[in-house]
């Protein structure tokens, strides 16, 4: 190997935390095999489907696409409209209608997948807030920190929950507000907190929102399980908390879960301005990252989401589809407790507060392990485990394969 070749002087770079041990799923051939690793929606088959009214779309586009011509930068209007209408949408109000105030403000970009628009985020920090810092909780998605690493930022790191990963350590979360200097961004979960599936409520919501408005303290909401908490609006409860402040404010959302679009990567960043100037003038940097970075997003999956929520009948339609998947991860969620305590495992009831496809089950790696190598059940760190894989067949075999390494 030749000094200046590109592999010179460097070893290989550690896994993912998640998608490596889905590698490793992959890798095992045992045919009994339990992938509850990926945060990925799956029924009681074990499939993951193509959503009905996702599949009506894409006759439709099927039928009357003309082109494939580029996209904007920023993306096609009528996707940003749609996304724009589900996260802002007023509570008791129209389709279409959006909180007050905000309609001006906001200036929509779709990115490929969440991840896109956090990192697009995270870019728009380093590129507008030079020597901003970003907190992250912990424990928080993995790929935050890889994100922020990524953009050449430091990650701050704060506690969040109480030492038992089962609820809110709202002390902690506020002291970390605090330490943050004016200028600094912090990342939240807006709902369904992936690991951990624990939300604040409304309330604290509004705390959180008014204490980092007043510090000047940049949230960067991920939002990428909207509906798979309480509904599509309930979820939104912590989005509308922070525009009520009036501050600025980044939300990054993703129709991979509750479009089950997961690899057509369709999500967008919502830039919200103190006002309608503010969020243009950052739109164009937003736009600049992107034509650096992806150019122009992928067309395809932003067409489906914008054919169904334009369309009132498909809308309603993909409304009881998402309503379909949040009631049977919650009765996942509960039978799976039930099965716990049942095997011995001991009582995981607090299990039931939590919100989302996710909760932390607090194992080892030690223990991990050998549920991959003895039991064939894939989870990722701390037993961060995907409720949206189980299934009423495999609720029992998980609860067995837990106590046994407990
Ligand atoms: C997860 O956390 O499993 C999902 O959000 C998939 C991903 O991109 O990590």
């Amino acid at each position: 190997m030749t000094e200046g070749a590109l592999s010179a002087r460097v070893t290989d770079a550690p896994g993912d935390p998640i998608f490596g041990i889905v590698e490793l799923f992959r890798a095992d051939p045992r045919p009994h095999k339990i992938n509850l690793a990926a945060g990925v929606y799956m029924d009681e088959a074990g499939v993951t489907p193509i959503l009905p009214s996702v599949r009506t779309a894409e006759e439709r586009l099927l039928a009357t696409a003309t082109t494939k011509q580029y996209a904007p930068i920023g993306g096609d209007a009528a996707y940003l409209a749609a996304a724009k209408s589900l996260l802002f949408r007023t509570v008791g109000g129209a389709w279409g209608e959006i909180e007050s105030g905000v309609a001006d403000r906001v200036q929509m970009l779709h990115t490929p997948g969440g991840t896109g628009a956090v990192r697009l985020a995270v870019d728009l920090v380093s590129r507008l807030r030079p020597g901003a810092e970003v907190w992250v909780g912990e424990p928080t998605w993995p790929n935050h920190t890889q994100i922020i690493d990524a953009a050449r930022i430091t990650a701050r790191r704060h506690d969040w929950i109480t030492d038992d990963a089962r609820s809110l350590n709202a002390t902690a979360l506020f002291d970390a507000i605090a330490a943050a200097k004016g200028g600094d961004a912090m990342i939240l979960h807006g709902a369904c907190h992936n690991p951990t599936g624990i939300d604040p409520t409304a309330e604290q919501w509004r705390e959180i929102a008014e204490q980092m408005a007043h510090r000047g303290i940049l949230p960067i909401l991920d939002f990428a399980y909207q509906g798979f908490g309480d509904g599509l609006i309930e979820d939104a409860a912590s989005l509308r908390a922070f525009l009520a402040t009036g501050c600025e404010l980044l939300v990054a959302s993703s129709s991979s879960k509750n479009f089950a679009l997961y690899n057509e990567r369709v999500g967008s960043l919502a830039i919200v301005g103190s006002d309608a100037a503010a969020a243009a003038t950052i739109a164009t940097h937003a736009r600049m990252a992107v034509r650096t970075m992806w150019s122009n997003p992928p067309a395809h999956g932003g067409a489906i989401v914008s054919t169904i929520l334009g369309d009132a009948a498909l809308r309603t339609q993909w409304e009881s589809e998402v309503s379909a998947m949040r009631t049977r991860i919650q009765q996942s969620r509960a039978t799976f407790v039930t099965a716990l305590a049942a095997v011995g495992a001991g009582d995981f009831s607090h299990l039931l507060n939590h919100r989302g496809m996710f909760s932390l089950l607090g194992l080892a790696d030690d223990q991990l392990k050998r549920l991959r190598e003895e039991h064939a059940v894939y989870l990722v760190s701390r037993g961060r485990i995907n409720m949206a894989g189980l299934s009423s067949a495999k609720v029992p075999i998980v609860a067995t394969a837990v106590a046994a390494v407990l």
